[in-house]
């Protein structure tokens, strides 16, 4: 049983699909505490509905953004988080909580990285005319979308996809994913050796 901490920015469906799968005994993990920096993600009531610590930081408050990451990594170890996991956390995380969580962060990216990085990568694949796009769940480190890679799923672009139909898609392949690489992670499943990321059978 690892004890999660998931950080959020939004929705929260990536959460929700964790929670439903501790629930139904695929995930063996806790999450004890749901952060975001945004007061009205609608991820913040799907935590509390299901009785999970749910706490938002606001980072106006902070005279700086390393002040604001030392506030997540206390809360974070206050609860004694083991691993951290973003779930639509539209923030870089700072050093302050990346340097105490060693190979224990975990992002989930809407396209095939190194393809298409940043906040927009569904709609900049479909821009860019791509046939196969995907989704990435990676360790995180200090730049965005770069650290080591654990798994990706392809997803066919349809000739008729909005950034809608295509992001309905790319959904539902994170909602599978994202909840399997964390049971790999609670069995002991990952060996990371530089940037490779092997899993264990
Ligand atoms: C996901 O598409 C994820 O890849 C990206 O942000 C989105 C979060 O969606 N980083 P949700 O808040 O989990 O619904």
């Amino acid at each position: 049983m690892i004890r999660l901490g998931v950080l959020i920015s939004g929705g929260g469906s990536n959460l929700q699909a964790i929670i439903d799968a501790i629930v139904v005994g695929t995930l063996d993990a806790e999450i004890v505490t749901v952060i975001s920096n945004k007061e009205d993600a609608f991820g913040l009531e799907r935590a509390r509905k299901s009785g999970i610590r749910a706490v938002f930081v606001d980072p106006a408050t902070f005279d700086s953004a390393s002040d604001y990451n030392i506030a997540l990594r206390d809360e974070l170890q206050a609860q004694e988080v083991e691993y951290v996991v973003m779930a639509g956390y539209m923030k870089l995380l700072g050093v302050e909580v990346l340097d105490a969580y060693p190979t224990r962060v975990l992002n989930l990216h809407p396209a095939l990285l190194p393809s298409f990085p940043g906040a927009q990568g569904i709609n900049d694949a479909l821009e860019y005319g791509v046939k196969v796009t995907g989704i990435t769940v990676h360790f995180a480190d200090e730049v965005f979308d770069r650290g080591p890679i654990i798994a990706q799923t392809a997803v066919e672009v349809f000739e008729d996809d909005t950034v809608d139909s295509l992001a309905e898609r790319i959904h539902q392949a994170e909602h599978k994913l994202y909840p399997k690489v964390l049971q790999w992670i609670a069995q002991e499943k990952l060996v990371v050796e530089g940037r490779r990321v092997h899993v264990r059978r």
